[in-house]
Order: structure tokens, then sequence, then C-alpha cells
């Protein structure tokens, strides 16, 4: 498995799996839930694309990196990076949110992905732990977490908030 950075020339795997994935799963959200390839084309991907390198965004917005997990020339997941926390980010989301295809669940496609995303999540975020937040009834995304060394660092009514040291 490896992981790719988006980018134009896999504009219609990654518009596939931008298309097919539920607007919120999990608490993991997807505004393009639906999107046409024509619109992905040529809005979407390139504002997904300028988000590593934000210009005329909210004050709010930290910069953001979308990687693809391929397994055997097929693209199953998506992992997003974003590079440093704001205090909503330290009590929210983290610095990483992922999702692998449907029908490709289950076979260990989550915890290879993360693993990658993490080595290039540790070279790039100040902070000395990589924040992750995950519901509290989503047992497979923790076990994702666990087995890439994450500790239980806080929790609310609904979440677990993770934590996985550089
Ligand atoms: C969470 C998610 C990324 C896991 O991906 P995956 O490729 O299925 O993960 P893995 O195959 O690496 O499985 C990880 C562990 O979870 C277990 N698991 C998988 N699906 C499960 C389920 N529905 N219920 C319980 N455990 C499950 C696996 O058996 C494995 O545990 P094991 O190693 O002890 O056998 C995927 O289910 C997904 O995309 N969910 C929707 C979006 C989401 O929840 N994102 C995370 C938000 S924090």
């Amino acid at each position: 498995m490896e992981l790719r950075k988006i980018n134009l020339n896999d504009a219609y795997a990654q518009w596939e799996y931008t298309a097919a994935l539920p607007a919120d799963e999990n608490g993991l959200t997807n505004p393009f839930h639906g999107v046409s390839f024509e619109e992905y084309k040529e809005k979407v991907l390139p504002r997904l694309i300028s988000y590593e390198h934000p210009v005329g965004m909210p004050d709010w917005f930290v910069p953001e990196t979308y990687y693809y997990l391929w397994d055997e020339g097929r693209l199953v997941g998506e992992f997003r990076i974003r590079h440093r926390l704001t205090e909503a980010l330290r009590n929210g989301a983290g610095h990483i949110g992922y999702s692998i295809r449907k029908d490709a669940r289950g076979r260990g496609c989550g915890t290879e992905g993360l693993r990658l995303t993490l080595e290039i999540a540790k070279k790039i975020v100040p902070e000395d732990e990589i924040y992750l937040r995950v519901n509290r009834d989503n047992i497979a995304s923790q076990k994702v977490m666990l087995k890439n060394g994450a500790r239980q660092a806080g929790e609310d009514e609904t979440h677990l908030f993770m934590r996985i040291p550089k």
C-alpha cells in the first residue's frame, strides 16, 4: 500500500471516492458527496489542492493536505492532515481525519493507512503529539488508532480524545 498526495493525474479515482464518501460518517464530514466529475475537476479538486497553502481563507483555517491510500492500483481510502492545532482543533477533530471505502474495510487498510499518514504528519506538525478524535461507538477506528500507538487522553459524552506521541 502507498499514500499519494492529492493531484491532478488521479482526478478520476479521487472524484469517484469523494462523490461516494457519505456527507457525514462517524463525524468524518464530506461536503462534496454526490458531486459531478465536471464540478470536481473544475472547482473541488483545485480547492482541495489549495488547502495545503491556503489563500484567502478565514483566519481559523489551518493548512490541510489530502492523501489517498492506494492498494494494488486501486484507491481505497483518504487521509487528511491538518498541519497544526487551533483551540477548536485541539478540543475537536485534531490533526488527522480518515476513511476507507466500504468494500475495502476490515482487511487492514485503515491501520496501514494511518501508519503511513503518521510518518508524514510527524514531520509536519509542531505539537509533541498527534491529536485524534473518535466517536465512542466507532470501535473499528479506535482499534486503528490503538494499533498505531494511541492512548486515550480525554473523553466527552460522545467522543474519545486520543493522542499518539511523535
Ligand atoms: C474506521 C475505518 C477507517 C477502519 O478502516 P478498516 O480498513 O476497516 O480498518 P482495519 O481493517 O485496519 O481494521 C481495524 C480493526 O477494526 C476492526 N473492525 C473493522 N470493522 C469493524 C466493525 N465494524 N466493528 C468492530 N471492529 C471492526 C478490525 O477487525 C480490526 O481489528 P483487529 O485488528 O483486532 O482485527 C473505516 O471503518 C471507515 O472508513 N469508517 C468510516 C469513517 C470513519 O469512521 N472514520 C474515522 C473517524 S475517527
